[in-house]
């Protein structure tokens, strides 16, 4: 908030005056209004409606079947809930790599019909035309490299990504290039510290890692597994600072308890 009581919006030019800054940049993700609500009134920079979503909340077991209309569905409630953050949409899976013009039209939509203010996608040198063109377009765009969980099937499981000398040369090639293309910030996942230090050194954009050590220009993880809701698994990366799954269990424990003893509802939650 500024003196006048006004929200200071994160924009794209609010982020990159940021790295100038030295001013480290927070991201989470949120799938739903409430949440939303939650994290833009603790602060927070970036919400991402990650298509994580099909894991945390569509209860998938990877992100390849989330569709353009569940990713459209939630970014409209999580636009209703934040008022400061940016709010970026992730495109999903086969929403733009079969053309470049279809691309371009479902980035728009993430804007036009939810009220999105830029998109993600994932990818490198191979997603470069694409990122110009929703670039040039208007539209925001944050890239994505490392670990990519929508190609989980090409590399072989969700495990770091830039290891060896030939593949940390092709992950800076590729950031460059699409910083070149247009991205104002790049996501880097699952990468070693010191190789997600020198993209950040060598980068004028925004990096946010996950998994990807402290020298990233910011940070990003999955909300339901950094309140520690999500318990199918836990990647090393996700540091827990809540067990909200036993907390919500204990209350509906509790709520169960009272509801069978008739202890809930009393008279204060009841009208006489
Ligand atoms: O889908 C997602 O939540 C993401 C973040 C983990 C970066 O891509």
């Amino acid at each position: 908030m500024s003196t006048q009581g006004k929200l200071n919006k994160i924009t794209t030019a609010v982020i990159r005056d940021m790295k100038k800054k030295n001013q480290k940049v927070t991201m989470l993700t949120a799938y739903d209004y409430g949440t939303a609500a939650v994290v833009d009134e603790a602060g927070i920079d970036i919400i991402l409606v990650g298509d994580s979503l099909g894991m945390v909340v569509l209860g998938y077991d990877s992100t390849l079947p989330v569709t353009m209309e569940d990713m459209i569905h939630h970014t409209k409630a999580v636009c209703r809930g934040a008022k400061r953050a940016m709010v970026l949409g992730d495109m999903p899976f086969m929403s733009y790599q079969a053309s470049v013009d279809e691309a371009v039209r479902n980035a728009g939509r993430f804007l036009q019909e939810a009220g999105a203010h830029g998109v993600k996608l994932e990818g490198g040198r191979e997603v470069a035309e694409v990122t110009r063109r929703i670039a040039s377009a208007g539209i925001p765009v944050m890239a994505h490299l490392g670990l990519t969980p929508q190609s989980v099937h090409q590399l072989g499981g969700y495990k770091v990504q830039g290891k060896g000398d030939a593949a940390a040369k092709r992950m800076i090639e590729d950031a460059g290039i699409l910083e070149e293309a247009g991205a104002f910030a790049l996501v880097l996942e699952c990468v070693p510290v010191q190789l997600a230090r020198e993209i950040t050194e060598s980068l004028t954009i925004t990096t946010i890692g996950i998994g990807a050590g402290v020298h990233c220009d910011g940070q990003v993880l999955v909300i339901n597994d950094m309140l520690g809701i999500f318990e199918r698994f836990t990647p090393k990366f996700v540091k827990k600072y809540a067990n909200l799954n036993l907390q919500m269990k204990e209350a509906v424990r509790q709520y169960c308890d009272e509801v069978r003893t008739g202890a809930f509802p009393d008279d204060a939650h009841s009208f006489m």
